[in-house]
This record gives structure tokens, C-alpha cells and sequence, in this order.
């Protein structure tokens, strides 16, 4: 597949949103394997139920999104700009791991393969979709849920690998997210323009 067909192209939200459901979904299924693989100690399974319960939530969220633009014709044929790339990439890690999460996995791997998708670009899509929503008080709620608290991630990291590497990840994946939610939406927007 050439390069140029794998760049972002506008396409309706309603497209997006079903790509997006499915892979809030199947990380879910990976944080809910991890969750039954590793039972003890409890702060450790805790944490993947608590991750799991967030994209549980994302979904959620993105269902009730669906039924808005159920009752909008006009937000529901609003383009946004679509990376394929980025759901390709996404969805084959997703496969990959989910094929790994069935055999013996170690914890600091299971970190590792969360972070990596943590890192991957699908909640900048999703929140990026918003900017269509009028109301900016709806949409930043909207994206606060969608942004899960990875300091839990970056402290189980540092108290239970050795990892200096995964660690540093975690960590500028922390403030990546915070850096983002700090950012004012009109900021944002006279960015743009
Ligand atoms: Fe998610
Ligand atoms: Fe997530």
C-alpha cells in the first residue's frame, strides 16, 4: 500500500466512532486477561480492573455519542481528519498482544504492552472528533473521561519492575496527557486558526 493512501483523510464521524468502539473494546479484553492473570497483590489487580472499568467507560461514553448523532444529521456528516494509519497500527498491536495475553506473560511485560497502547494515538482521534461537539463545557468533561489517570500506571511501574526505561515512558506519557488537559480549548482553537 503506497504511502500517500496511508495519509489522514476526512471522513464522518459516524465512521470513526465504530473503528473507535471496537478498539476501546478489545483493550478492555487485554486489561481484563491481565486482571485474571495476575490476582495478587491486590493493588496490582485492582489497578488493571481500574483500567479495564476506564475503557469500559470510554465505550460507554463513545455509545452515548452515537445516539447524539443519531438525533443530528448535521454533526453526524461533519468530516474529521482520519489517520488509517494510526487504526491500522493500533489494531494490529491490539491483535498481537491479545494473541500473547493468552500464554504465561510477566508483569512488567503487561506494563510495557500498557503503555505502548496508552501511547498509541487513539484517544487524541476520539477527542479530536469532540472539537465538533458544540458545547466546550460537554466536550471537556467528555475528554477528561477519556484520558485515564496514568499516574497509577507510572507507580506501579517504578514499585514493582526495575524497568528505568518503561518507567521514563510512562512518565512523559503522564505529562503528555496532563500537558494536554491543561492546554484551554480557546488556546486550542486559536492554534488552528
Ligand atoms: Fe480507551
Ligand atoms: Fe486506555
Amino acid at each position: 500500500m503506497s504511502a500517500v493512501r496511508e495519509r489522514a483523510r476526512r471522513v464522518t464521524i459516524r465512521q470513526v466512532l465504530d473503528t473507535a468502539i471496537e478498539l476501546e473494546k478489545r483493550t478492555m479484553a487485554l486489561y481484563v486477561a491481565f486482571m485474571r492473570a495476575f490476582t495478587s497483590p491486590a493493588e496490582v489487580r485492582n489497578f488493571w480492573f481500574t483500567m479495564a472499568r476506564h475503557e469500559a467507560a470510554h465505550c460507554g461514553f463513545l455509545t452515548l455519542v452515537e445516539t447524539i448523532i443519531e438525533s443530528d444529521k448535521e454533526i453526524a456528516q461533519t468530516r474529521v481528519l482520519f489517520d488509517p494509519g494510526v487504526v491500522t497500527r493500533l489494531r494490529s498491536l491490539l491483535a498481537a498482544y491479545l494473541r500473547e495475553a493468552r500464554g504465561k506473560v510477566s508483569l512488567e511485560r503487561a506494563f510495557e504492552m500498557a503503555v505502548d497502547l496508552e501511547a498509541s494515538e487513539l484517544e487524541d482521534l476520539v477527542a479530536d472528533m469532540l472539537k465538533v461537539v458544540k458545547s466546550p463545557e460537554w466536550r471537556d468533561r467528555a475528554i477528561r473521561l477519556l484520558i485515564h489517570d496514568l499516574g497509577d500506571l507510572s507507580y506501579m511501574v517504578e514499585r514493582h519492575t526495575k524497568n528505568e526505561v518503561l518507567l521514563a515512558r510512562a512518565d512523559a506519557l503522564l505529562e503528555r496527557r496532563r500537558g494536554g488537559l491543561a492546554r484551554p480549548a480557546s488556546a486550542a482553537k486559536a492554534r488552528k486558526a
